[in-house]
């Protein structure tokens, strides 16, 4: 079967196309639409922004790191498909011109299509929606009038291939697994029969399973918000690929009387939608997880097998006592999420293993995460240390604290557990476990920070936690909103 998705509402059909050509590269190259932009190449910069339909709704992508078997079953639009096929504008481009958001314009198409996607769903906040798109010289205030003005605009009728069924109407068979470039699908038992490194697009869980254990030196893609860097800044040849992201029963979420159960290809923005209602401080902290570009893409499966000590997920889930699921052929297994990280670089994950998910208890909230970073929006923690700590009657009665920055993996705080757990909770018992951080971290110092400032920091956040919960304003958006 071919590629098959949706391009400004005309058709598209790839036959084996390198499975590791970017949407960007594509799209300027071969279709000559030259439009979306090209900043940073690394996902930073939002000119290369194009909106994306598929079963999950309409999210604005980075082109620059999405690779053409991401997109099979979705309709696309580039800013070339914004405005009607009459020329009529689509209401954002109308505002930018009337609002005078746009200067030397290298960032307009991208900021245009990241408005129209953030239009498309209805959402009023427009710095956040605006967060992942970089304009250098017009300034944001007018772009933000601009979208303001569309808001009260009706979304325009010639977008309707953006309803989420439009693509699984046209092509029904769309959700079978594809191989791309050479036969490499789940039953040729093996290497490919000497065909080049090709991909694999899993339709299930179950496909995945059988097709990595055969090829368990291939690489998973599932948002490809790391991996495309790989490809486009380390200039990878990632040999073999699975595409994780066909794979439905893997973008699941089951909530029942005792946990909360994220597939692997959950993605940020999903976990941040849905952590507004049973761990808020999460979301406040996704918030500023990369951009709605990355958000929309990253999952978390991915931020977890990454093993990157400064993932944002990994040390809030940690503090939520949660449990990783790893699934090798027909064999499962479970552990501790903070026992998945061994040490800087290595995992517990054998060939040919992949996460299946993670789960977390259901709790009555006690979560806080405080992410530091050199900039607000779009930028990776420097430290982030989260915390659930539960008091009754006063009492401590159990406190688990993770930190990402602090250790060459995420890592609990076990000293700084212990100090508080059956304590009172009072500002002295957390001056006196505010120590304890010493012993549990020996931080690095690197370009995001210093180790005595990362010591110093993590320290802080404790008592931050402490002035929070006395009620005194603690977030920056509070003390200045
Ligand atoms: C501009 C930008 C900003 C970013 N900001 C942040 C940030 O604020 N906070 C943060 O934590 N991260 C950030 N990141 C990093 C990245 O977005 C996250 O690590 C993300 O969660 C990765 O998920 P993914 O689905 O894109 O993974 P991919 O890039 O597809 O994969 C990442 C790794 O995980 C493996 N993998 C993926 N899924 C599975 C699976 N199910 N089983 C086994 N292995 C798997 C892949 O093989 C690969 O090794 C940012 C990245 C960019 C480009
Ligand atoms: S070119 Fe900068 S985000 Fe894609
Ligand atoms: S208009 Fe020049 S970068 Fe935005």
């Amino acid at each position: 079967m071919p590629l098959r998705f949706l391009l400004n509402g005309e058709t598209v059909e790839l036959t084996d196309p390198p499975p590791t050509l970017t949407l960007l590269d594509w799209l300027r190259e071969a279709r000559g639409l030259t439009g979306t932009k090209e900043g940073c190449n690394e996902g930073d910069c939002g000119a290369c922004t194009v909106m994306v339909t598929d079963a999950r709704g309409t999210r604005p992508l980075n082109a620059c790191i999405l690779f053409l078997p991401q997109l099979h079953g979705a309709a696309v639009r580039t800013v070339e498909g914004l405005a009607g096929p009459d020329g009529t504008l689509h209401p954002v481009q109308e505002a930018l011109i009337e609002h005078h958001g746009s200067q030397c314009g290298f960032c307009t198409p991208g900021i245009a299509v990241a408005l129209a996607a953030a239009h498309r769903n209805g959402e009023a906040d427009h710095d956040t929606a605006l967060s992942g798109n970089l304009c250098r010289c017009t300034g944001y205030a007018p772009i933000v009038r601009a979208a303001e003005a569309a808001a009260a605009q009706p979304g325009p009728g010639w977008l309707a291939d953006t309803l989420p069924d439009a693509p699984r109407f046209l092509w029904p068979e769309i959700s079978s697994g594809v191989a791309i470039g050479g036969a490499i699908g789940p039953s040729d038992g093996g290497a490919g029969g000497g065909q080049p490194p090709g991909a694999f697009r899993p339709a299930d869980a179950d496909e995945l399973a059988t097709w990595y254990e055969e090829h368990p030196d291939a690489t998973l893609v599932a948002g490809a918000t790391d991996v495309g860097l790989w490809v486009t800044k380390g200039l990878q040849d990632l040999g073999q690929v699975a595409f994780l992201n066909g794979c439905a029963d893997l973008q699941k979420i089951e909530i029942t009387d005792t946990e909360i159960r994220l597939g692997a290809g959950v993605t940020i923005a999903e976990l941040m939608t849905l952590m507004q209602s049973h761990h808020p401080h999460f979301a406040v902290m996704l918030a500023r997880f990369g951009s709605p570009q990355v958000r929309a893409a990253a999952t978390v499966g991915g931020n977890i097998a990454n093993g990157s000590p400064v993932g944002d997920t990994p040390p809030a889930l940690i503090a939520l006592g949660a449990t990783l699921h790893l699934r090798k052929g027909e064999t499962h297994r479970s552990l501790a999420l903070e026992e998945f990280f061994l040490d800087y670089g290595k995992q517990d994950r054998t060939p040919g293993e992949f996460v299946e998910a993670v789960s977390i208890p259901r709790q009555p909230d006690a979560l806080r995460c405080y992410k530091l970073s050199k900039r607000r929006d779009q930028d990776i923690s420097a430290v982030c240390g989260c915390f659930s700590i539960a008091v009754e009657d006063g009492t401590i009665r159990s406190a688990r604290i993770a930190f990402g920055g602090m250790a060459g993996i995420p890592k609990r705080a076990a000293a700084v557990e212990a100090a508080l757990a059956g304590q009172p909770f009072a500002e002295d018992t957390l001056i006196a476990a505010r120590d304890a951080m010493a012993e549990d971290f020996q931080p690095l110092s690197d370009m995001r920070a210093s180790a005595g400032y990362r010591l110093a920091t993590a320290q802080n956040m404790l008592m931050r936690l402490w002035h929070a919960r006395s009620g005194a304003a603690s977030d920056i958006g509070e003390v200045a909103p």
